[in-house]
């Protein structure tokens, strides 16, 4: 049993030696070959075997890579154009800190702008606009035509009257509450010659007042005013954009073809100059 035992152990280190003769033999001839195609320079072949290592890392790391991506590029750049949009538009309530009044008027496309950010020179005193008036004249014909007496109660306002009003109405509200309804002299519209602030004669009581927008007049005029060449420059809910609270009352000359496409269009004064 113990000759048949030998004879086997002796059996397996032989096939061991040749196991290993023949892998050594199969790795030589694969670094030969190596060494071949890399025209038989260590360095060379060296750095391949290096660059064949890192390729593989790489590939085994890509998911991660994309996975760990936070936003695709077409999103970023979306994101990065809209900011500037964003950041032009002021809140158009507050006054700019220098508050030195300009040479010149604003004047966009032809139309002329006067808020918070656009003030007038306190010389700027064109009187009451000739054209504004004869429009005014021509929708209060037609107003009549529907039962309706149109009152112009206050139109063209010089900026020493602007300001006995606005020093008047901050003694009375304060000047928080009175920045809301009351332009600072330089800053008013009536001080353009074209804006109207229009009632019903007879009905003192709505003139200037919120509730002239409820009346059959304020409704008309809301409905109508663009057609003469008006816009209702103060709507509801656009305080952050004009500058100041809704005024059903209060109506700007523009021309027929702007007042008609701000109507339309449902915009601001503010809005269709671009300036906001
Ligand atoms: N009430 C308007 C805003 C003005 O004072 O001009
Ligand atoms: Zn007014």
């Amino acid at each position: 049993m113990k000759f048949i035992d030998k004879g086997k152990q002796a059996n397996k280190k032989l096939y061991r030696k040749w196991m290993v003769i023949s892998l050594s033999a199969i790795m030589a001839a694969l670094a030969a070959m190596w060494f071949y195609i890399h025209d038989w320079n260590v360095e060379q072949s060296m750095r391949a075997l290096a660059e064949a290592v890192a390729i593989e890392e790489t590939a085994t790391e890509a998911p991660k890579e994309e996975a760990a991506m936070p936003v695709e590029p077409e999103e970023t750049e979306t994101s990065v154009e809209e900011e500037p949009a964003a950041e032009e538009k002021t809140d158009a309530t507050i006054y700019p800190a220098d508050s030195a009044l300009p040479e010149a008027p604003t004047v966009i496309n032809g139309v002329l702008l006067a808020n918070k950010q656009h003030p007038l020179p306190a010389t700027y005193a064109p009187g009451e606009v000739p054209e504004a008036r004869a429009a005014f004249e021509t929708m209060k014909a037609a107003a009549a035509e529907n039962g309706l007496n149109l009152s112009a109660f206050s139109t063209y306002r010089d900026f020493a009257r602007q300001k006995q009003l606005y020093e008047g109405y901050t003694a009375k509200d304060g000047q928080e509450a009175a920045d809301r309804y009351s332009a600072r002299p330089g800053y008013s519209e009536h001080q353009t010659g074209l804006a109207f602030d229009i009632g019903e004669a007879g009905k003192e009581q709505h003139w200037a007042s919120a509730s002239f927008g409820d009346t059959k007049g304020g409704k008309w005029l809301a409905a109508n005013a663009h057609a003469y060449g008006f816009i209702l420059r103060y709507p509801e809910g656009s305080e952050h954009i004009t500058g100041y609270m809704h005024e059903s009352w209060h109506f700007r000359y523009v021309g027929k073809d702007v007042a008609a496409d701000i109507h339309q269009k449902g915009i601001t004064l503010e809005e269709y100059l671009g300036v906001q």
